[in-house]
């Protein structure tokens, strides 16, 4: 670490290599060339309803915390996306034709767990959502454009409507993660809640790979 690097700055290069790997899963990179079914996408994002019913969960009871309080914002909050998604992508049974994966749950598990220390939540936090608000966005282009959504739903996981800006939602979303006052010893905690964060997301996009075959369009 150099004497001016910032926290944010610090984070990001701790962890781009998870991140490579996390983004250069089979499953990612079928989807990202339009190779993969309607049925192949619809299962991330149902195994994405989990982990943010979890993630949201969590947030809703930090709110007044001093430190993991100013992360939660209203406009990031993707349940409601998410069942709008799903319903287009399941029908209105949804609910009972989706459950979690292994590592999903073992994904949830982890959340759950750090839910009361908001150094961890903010790493998961960090995790999901600014990924959603940068390479998200380009997911959210492939999936209109392979899927025909209309913009109506399908792909509203990644249409971040209370955010005009996402520029500038991201800038001062770093300026939260350098106003934490943390000393070595939490830095490096929160530090590490992100290489596993990164690590759980990747184990759920690798068990989604496994079914590939299935899912693969010519
Ligand atoms: C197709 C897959 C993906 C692509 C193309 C992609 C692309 C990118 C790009 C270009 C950035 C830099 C944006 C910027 O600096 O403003 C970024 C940032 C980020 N991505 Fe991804 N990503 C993908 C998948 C993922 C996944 C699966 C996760 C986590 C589960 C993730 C989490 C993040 C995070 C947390 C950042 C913010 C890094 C920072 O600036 O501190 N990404 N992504």
């Amino acid at each position: 670490m150099t004497e001016s690097e910032t926290f944010a700055e610090r984070l990001k290069k701790a962890t781009w290599s998870d991140h490579e790997e996390a983004e250069n899963t089979a499953y990612l990179d079928a989807l990202m060339s339009g190779r993969v079914s309607r049925e192949g996408y619809g299962e991330m994002v149902a195994q994405h309803y989990f982990a943010y019913v979890a993630l949201e969960e969590a947030g809703r009871a930090l709110t007044g915390d001093p430190v993991a309080g100013p992360f939660v914002s209203p406009e990031l909050e993707r349940v409601p996306s998410l069942e709008a998604d799903l319903e287009e992508l399941y029908g209105k049974d949804w609910r009972d034709r989706i459950t979690p994966s292994k590592s999903t749950s073992t994904y949830v598990a982890r959340i759950n767990q750090i839910a009361d220390w908001p150094g961890g939540f903010i790493a998961h936090h960090y995790t999901r959502y600014l990924g959603d608000l940068s390479g998200g966005q380009v997911i959210r282009k492939v999936a209109e454009r392979t899927y025909g959504f209309d913009g109506s739903a399908g792909a509203r996981f990644y249409d971040f409507t209370g955010i005009p800006d996402l520029k500038a939602f991201k800038e001062s979303y770093r300026d939260r993660l350098n106003a934490l006052d943390l000393d070595e010893v939490q830095a490096r905690r929160v530090i590490a809640e992100t290489v596993l964060a990164y690590q759980l997301n990747t184990e759920v996009l690798v068990e989604i790979g496994k079914r590939l075959p299935d899912y693969l369009v010519a």
